[in-house]
């Protein structure tokens, strides 16, 4: 399944996301997202600036996460706990230029366990250079700049799985 949205201001971004990030919620508490299938990912791609940091500023808003959610460049992963699960947020931008060094280097930071973290999900940045670490039920999101203006941005969303088709259709038929 796959849907496009346009986004015209990083708010319009934001807004999106917190849609997103409410509807996990739900399905997270709904326990929809608890069959001990590890973390539910959702994989970001998308050139520096596109607005993979400010759409994760979003779910992580529409999830409940209080206080600022800052991007993991340096620090690699941040943790947002809550109260029934947990927003884990990845960059893979400095892991290496090569997907084997990326991966080498995720496979060091524990990737592993990251992804087998129960009650979370697990946003990851530059994903594409994980991509073989990867479950199946991913959601994933590019966001490209639209050349014809400065703000103007197009987010495509491809679910391949149950979960991920579950949220995106709820995302859809959202007003
Ligand atoms: N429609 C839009 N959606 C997201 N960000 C936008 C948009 N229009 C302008 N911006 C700006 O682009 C930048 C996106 O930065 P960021 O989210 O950190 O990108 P990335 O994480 O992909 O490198 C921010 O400065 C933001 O204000
Ligand atoms: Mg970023």
């Amino acid at each position: 399944m796959h849907i496009e949205l346009s986004s015209e201001s990083s708010n319009q971004t934001i807004e999106i996301g917190r849609q997103l990030g409410y509807l996990l919620l739900q399905q997270l508490r709904g326990d929809s997202l608890d069959a001990g299938e590890g973390a539910f990912v959702i994989a970001l791609s998308g050139e520096l600036g596109a607005g993979k940091t400010t759409l994760t500023q979003g779910i992580a808003e529409g999830m409940g996460v209080s206080g600022p959610v800052t991007s993991p460049t340096f620090t690699l992963v941040n943790e947002y706990p809550l109260v029934d699960g947990a927003l884990i947020h990845m960059d893979s931008y400095r892991l290496g230029e090569s997907a084997d060094a990326a991966m080498l280097e995720a496979d060091t930071l524990g990737i592993d366990d990251l992804l087998d973290t129960e009650h979370a999900v697990l946003i990851i940045e530059w994903a594409e250079r994980l991509r073989e670490l990867l479950p199946t039920d991913t959601l994933f999101v590019t966001l490209c700049y639209d050349r014809a203006s400065a703000n103007g941005r197009t987010l495509h969303f491809q679910a391949a799985g149950p979960h991920s088709q579950h949220l995106l259709q709820r995302l859809n038929a959202a007003p």
